[in-house]
């Protein structure tokens, strides 16, 4: 265990550790914001604008832009030394559930790297804690199910969200990081998919053979089809919330949907995707990211979304060229060319951003998310390159 100035499990309810909290936050607010005020308008803010016209959301538009948009999935991670600085002193689960910590990581990672989005720091599975489930994150482990969902009956016991109030952590830090982000900065909510939620619940933590997952797709389709309408009830309940609450685009993550063929993500998981999508994007954009297997592009564009975010196991203009050009495209480099030395680095990222060459709708981003042992100077420079590239549009 990091050593922590709370004893666990206390934060949000114990008043003392809450007020613990607020006062660190505050010492190091001062440090982390008001010493670069920089974002805070000079002129009568008009901040739907600004983030309207903002570089991200022209390019999630698929209007045109001068300079590619690009964020880093997991960039408030352990890769960055601000994000350990705060992390040593809390858990994991502590870190999520304080709002001002969550919202000191979150723009902190925004402005160190100069990225074009920030992305609430939160994590997929919280939101099953409300439904029944019981979650520990253990170090060097991930995260743990202690009561995972086996039979029908069990699937029985999970509740779906009627609201989202037990949540409200999330959307605090939501609004917090909405009013401490620069004015022309999106904000990005996010949450798991269907398929990878359900898989998460079913096999108690990560999985090599989804075996548990895909036993009861395959024997219980009403009890398979009774999760995941659970699991979409809630998810469009609290991506809404986080829209609500100053979100200006979110990501779904299908993280694990790659271990499925065409066939049977069609039957199993398209219905589902396709309803929570529709429902979010009534209320901002989604992007929808999927990895591990490209044959399943057009089911994740058939899926929805405004964005598809897309892993490197594709070239970017042969993926676009499947998914056409009604959708913009987030990716698609792979992570581990961020251990490659910086003249290489750069050529990578020339060539994915010569791969979407002539479209418009671009985001720059990762296939996956950034490794915990990066180099996050390797990670300034990848945003630079990026910025800094003659391409062409
Ligand atoms: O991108 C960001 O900066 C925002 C924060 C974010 C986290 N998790 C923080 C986190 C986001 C968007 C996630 C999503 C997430 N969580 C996914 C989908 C992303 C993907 O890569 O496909 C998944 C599968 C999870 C579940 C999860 N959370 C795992 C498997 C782990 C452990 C493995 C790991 O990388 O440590 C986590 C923990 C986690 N989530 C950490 C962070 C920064 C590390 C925890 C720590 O500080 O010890």
């Amino acid at each position: 265990m990091p050593p922590s100035v709370f004893s666990p499990g206390t934060v949000g309810v114990r008043p003392q550790a809450d007020y613990q909290i607020g006062q660190l936050f505050r010492e190091r607010s001062l440090k982390t914001f008001h010493r670069k005020p920089s974002h805070v308008p000079s002129e009568p803010a008009q901040p739907s604008d600004a983030l309207h016209h903002s570089r991200f959301m022209r390019a999630v538009r698929r209007e045109r832009v001068e300079t590619t948009p690009v964020w880093i999935m997991r960039q408030a991670g352990r890769y960055l030394p601000e994000y350990m600085a705060v992390r040593s002193k809390v858990t994991f689960m502590e870190l999520c559930k304080s709002p001002e910590l969550a919202c000191e990581v979150t723009v902190t990672a925004q402005r160190v790297l100069g990225v074009d989005a920030a992305i609430l720091f939160a994590d997929l599975l919280p939101i099953l804690e409300p439904m029944g489930i019981d979650l520990e994150y253990q170090k060097g482990e991930g995260p743990v199910i202690h009561n995972p969902l086996r039979t029908a009956a069990d699937i029985d016991r999970l509740i779906a969200l009627e609201s989202v109030e037990s949540l409200d952590y999330v959307f605090q830090a939501v609004r917090l990081i909405r009013a401490a982000l620069p004015a022309d900065i999106p904000l990005l909510g996010f949450a798991g998919a269907p398929f990878t939620l359900a898989s998460y619940c079913l096999e108690g933590g990560g999985s090599r053979n989804y075996v548990h997952t895909k036993s009861l797709m395959y024997n219980d389709e009403g009890a398979w089809n009774a999760l995941m309408t659970r699991l979409v009830d809630s998810v469009i309940l609290y991506l809404l919330a986080q829209v609500a609450a100053g979100c200006q685009a979110v990501q779904v993550f299908d993280s694990w949907a790659g271990c499925l063929s065409p066939a049977d993500y069609r039957r199993y998981v398209l219905p589902h995707s396709q309803r929570l999508i529709a429902a979010v994007s009534q209320e901002a954009p989604v992007i929808n990211f999927l990895t591990g297997n490209p044959a399943l592009l057009p089911l994740q564009r058939e899926a929805g979304g405004a964005v598809m975010g897309i892993d490197w196991r594709v070239e970017l203009n042969d993926a676009w060229d499947t998914l056409g050009n009604q959708v913009a495209v987030q990716g698609n480099l792979d992570p581990v060319s961020l251990y490659a030395e910086l003249p290489v680095l750069k050529q990578r990222v020339e060539h994915v951003l010569r791969a979407a060459a002539g479209r418009q709708g671009h985001i720059f981003n990762l296939g996956h998310g950034v490794m915990p042992d990066m180099n996050p100077e390797h990670v300034r420079a990848l945003v630079e390159f990026v910025h800094e590239s003659r391409i062409p549009r």
